[in-house]
């Protein structure tokens, strides 16, 4: 075995060789993080304000997550779903304890958390002897997956190319637009399937009303209504699931990203009247509530309750916010902040390159993403400190000042 340890250029060289062309990085293999900073293989130090596009909640190397994830290895990591394990049984009880619903069915990712509610969407309307309810109202510029039945209902037809056929029965109608809502949903209708804030289309907030009119239309209608919580639940947005800010319940709702810090987990949450939806052996996934991936979910929610996460992602969101308008408000390179809690982005004027201020901010040592195309995106762990904030908006700052200055 060699005792050479591969530099930065020869471990980048390896993975183009090695590893399937469907991603596009930056030119950074990390090796190590603590907190909000992560390290690359030559040592350098990033500040991660993007938290694994949502999913990294307390950070990085997290000691009390890192222990529960060590302890639960070395105690109990799978039986199959054929028996129950403890940790599944106390993190479901945990979310329902948090939420407004009642039953959780653990699987491994947001895109299978998706596949989960359309199964379940059309299954229990067949249960309900309403089995022409097929259809799946979805919006434009949503995004729920990269699976065929997620990818099916993602409003954005970038993902679609070359894919097809996609499933039949699926309806899509502008997002915030409640006459096309209104006009769309009938007796074919199984579901209707929202982000409470589009998330990947480039971070749109619901606008007020909207989820109410959606949920009263629902109603009327007969149909379900189902969020999609993979990006805004979990806290993202200051509560526990991201629909509880408008106060509207929807029948389900997923969840994933930021559920197990980073350990991957998905889930999604139901209400009581959804309870008999999948009968036994209608569904499920030979990983979903392994007793590994619950324990982190339980840890991130003693870490939630031991340090005050939500308070925080509520102040430092409220602060983040005032700072992205600010800089919206200054620097011609921006046209508008937008987002909720710690879910927020920077609308990049036209004639500013998206790819290359986010190359150009990681260069200059913060990581972040884009969304919708043109939005450099903030999603950092969610106990991300005041200090850190301020730290990464002034060298956001400048890069977006150079940007200007390339634009003009
Ligand atoms: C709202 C939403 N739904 C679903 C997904 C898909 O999640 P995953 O990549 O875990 O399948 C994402 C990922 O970005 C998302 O933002």
């Amino acid at each position: 075995m060699s005792t050479h340890e591969a530099t930065q250029a020869e471990l980048l060289e390896r993975a183009r060789a090695v590893q399937l062309g469907n991603y596009a990085p930056a030119p950074v293999v990390f090796t190590r993080g603590e907190g909000r900073r992560l390290y690359d293989r030559a040592g350098r130090a990033y500040l991660d304000l993007s938290g694994g596009v949502a999913v990294n909640s307390v950070g990085h190397a997290h000691p009390v997550l890192a222990a529960a994830i060590a302890e639960q290895a070395a105690r109990l990591m799978h039986v199959s779903n054929l028996f129950y394990n403890d940790r599944a049984i106390e993190l479901a009880s945990a979310i329902v304890d948090r939420s407004a619903f009642d039953r959780v069915y653990f699987c491994n990712s947001g895109a299978e958390a998706n596949e989960s509610l359309l199964k379940l969407a059309r299954r229990f309307q067949y249960e309900q002897g309403q089995g022409e309810r097929v259809e799946i109202i979805s919006t434009h510029r949503s995004f729920h997956g990269r699976t065929l039945g997620a990818l099916s209902v993602t409003g954005q037809d970038k993902y679609h190319v070359g894919m097809g056929p996609l499933l039949p029965g699926v309806v899509f109608v502008p997002y915030n637009d409640v006459d096309a809502m209104r006009a769309a949903i009938g007796p074919r209708t199984a579901a209707v399937l929202l982000e409470p804030v589009q998330a990947e289309g480039g971070i749109i907030p619901a606008a007020p009303g909207y989820l109410e009119s959606v949920r009263a239309l629902c109603d009327a209608e007969g149909a379900l209504l189902l969020f999609d919580e993979v990006q805004t639940g979990y806290g993202r947005l200051g509560t526990f699931m991201g629909a509880q800010r408008s106060g509207v319940v929807p029948d389900a709702c997923s969840l994933a990203k930021g559920i197990a810090g980073g350990f991957p987990l998905g889930a999604i949450a139901v209400t009581e009247r959804l309870a008999g939806g999948l009968p036994p052996g209608s569904h499920a996934s030979t990983f979903g509530g392994n007793a590994l991936a619950c324990a982190a979910g339980l840890a991130v929610l003693r870490i939630f309750d031991e340090e005050g996460v939500l308070a925080n992602v509520n102040r430092e969101g409220d602060y983040l916010g005032q700072r992205l308008g600010a800089l919206a408000a200054e620097l011609p390179a921006v046209t508008e902040a937008r987002g909720d809690g710690l879910l927020r982005g920077l609308v990049l004027a036209e004639g500013v390159d998206p790819g290359a201020t986010w190359r150009a901010a990681l260069d200059a040592g913060v990581a972040l993403t884009l969304a919708g195309g043109n939005v450099l995106r903030f999603t950092p762990s969610l106990n991300v400190t005041r200090a850190e904030l301020d730290e990464g908006l002034d060298i956001v700052k400048s890069v977006l000042t150079k940007a200007a200055e390339v634009a003009a």
